[in-house]
């Protein structure tokens, strides 16, 4: 990692505080517009960002395009060698987006502004009435810019606007073991088409802390708990688990659930035609990994959080969810599910179900957690109370229902924000 040599802090004072026994974090961290301008540099310019999943353009020529740290970009397999390349979406004529659509499949983008065509590698390759500029301009340094950084592990592609960015592999340090158990559970995994868009009226943090948050499952999602329970759920074993911190902020809680999973753990909201063929998936992670690796695979849950804004649930279905802020008080989240690919239609069926019915924008859970994240940012707005209070378990072994994992995540983002190792 480098360091940059003399970053002014952000204000005079320290914005995120910690001793032995209390960890705060200043509430300017989450409303200030200073603050979240200079994240939009210090943190989305200097980390490996999620882009998008490889299957999502399978084919040469197959491209969607997204906002990445807050910046338009599109993400295309190129034609000729096959290989996933990452543009900033802005023409190198006079600026327009290039990439107009979400998703497709070109072999050649046409700029509507001018007509300037670029081809999937890049390369200016059409510039209308082209003798008007003689034979000094140099039409080869004019292709599509890449974004500086780009690469992928097992599937999931990450950029990065900073040249000088550790490799991905590094920078995912223990969160990439996280990855490889989502992974090899998936086999040869797809994101299934649909999007869940949402925008939420809460700083981009909030929802980093609370999807590894345990400790407000069971009063938060009480609506959830209840419905499972009139399915035929035990509740008695409650939420049990660890939380860790896998360093360069990224985190995870790991941890028994009443809920089933489509990986491989059956309950009744399945339907008892799924029991057999549940127990058959089983029985081949047991097989492929071990008893061991396919019990952890199988049993628990894993909210993984991929410092700064990726998010991967491996709970009641796999959703692969990154968000932006907009502003200090507003962001876009973006979810998509991933599952295996060869899943069978019944159990495809049941997986969407489970996903829609606790995560997505109208299920049991996400509703609640919208508005506790709303609530907290009106609260803010109260003032009078200066700090957050993040130290839950900082005296024990982490558990999942602790706050390890939050400061995890804030202690590199305060590193970052005031110009430590980048
Ligand atoms: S801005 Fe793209 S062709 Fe002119
Ligand atoms: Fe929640």
């Amino acid at each position: 990692m480098t360091v940059v040599d003399s970053a002014p802090p952000v204000t005079g004072t320290a914005l995120v505080e910690e001793d032995r026994h209390r960890f705060r974090v200043h509430r300017s961290t989450m409303t200030s517009p200073e603050v979240y301008q200079l994240e939009l540099d210090r943190v989305f310019g200097h980390s490996w960002l999620y882009v998008g999943h490889d299957s999502e353009v399978p084919e040469p020529g197959d491209y969607v395009r997204r906002p990445v740290g807050g910046r338009p970009v599109f993400m295309v397999r190129a034609v000729k060698s096959g290989e996933i390349r990452v543009f900033h979406n802005s023409c190198t004529h006079r600026g327009a987006v290039v990439c107009r659509q979400e998703s497709g499949n070109a072999k050649v983008f046409q700029c509507f502004y001018h007509a300037w065509s670029f081809d999937t590698e890049g390369a200016l390759v059409g510039v209308p009435g082209r003798d008007a500029y003689g034979d000094g301009l140099d039409f080869s340094a004019l292709g599509l810019r890449p974004v500086a950084r780009v690469a992928s592990y097992r599937g999931f592609v990450f950029a990065s606007f900073d040249p000088h960015i550790v490799d991905l592999v590094e920078y995912l340090a223990g969160a990439a073991e996280y990855l490889d158990l989502v992974a090899d559970a998936a086999g040869d995994a797809e994101i299934i088409k649909g999007t869940n868009e949402y925008a939420v009226d809460a700083n981009w943090k909030l929802l980093a802390e609370n999807s590894i948050d345990g400790y407000h499952a069971a009063p938060t999602h009480d609506t959830y708990f209840k419905y499972l329970v009139s399915l035929g759920t035990d509740l008695t074993g409650g939420v049990d688990g660890v939380g860790r911190s896998l360093g360069n902020g990224h985190a995870v809680i790991e941890y028994r659930a009443p809920w089933g999973r489509p990986v491989a753990k059956w309950e009744p909201m399945f339907g008892a035609e799924a029991r057999e063929e549940i127990e058959r998936l089983r029985a081949d992670l047991v097989e492929r990994y071990g008893e061991q690796r396919a019990q952890r695979m199988s049993e628990t849950n894993r909210n993984l959080l991929i410092y700064p804004n990726l998010i991967v649930n491996d709970i009641m279905a796999v959703t692969v969810r990154t968000f932006m802020p907009l502003s200090a008080d507003r962001m876009t989240v973006t979810a998509w599910e991933l599952a295996r690919r060869d899943e069978l239609p019944q159990l495809r069926q049941r997986r969407l179900d489970s996903f829609l019915t606790f995560l997505g924008p109208g299920g049991f859970a996400t509703p609640d957690d919208i508005e506790a994240l709303e609530s907290c940012q009106q609260g803010f707005r109260s003032g009078g109370v200066e700090w957050n209070d993040i130290s839950r378990g900082m005296s024990r072994e982490p558990r999942a229902d602790d706050e390890e994992q939050m400061r995890a995540f804030w202690r590199r983002w305060n590193e970052q924000m005031t110009g430590g190792p980048r």
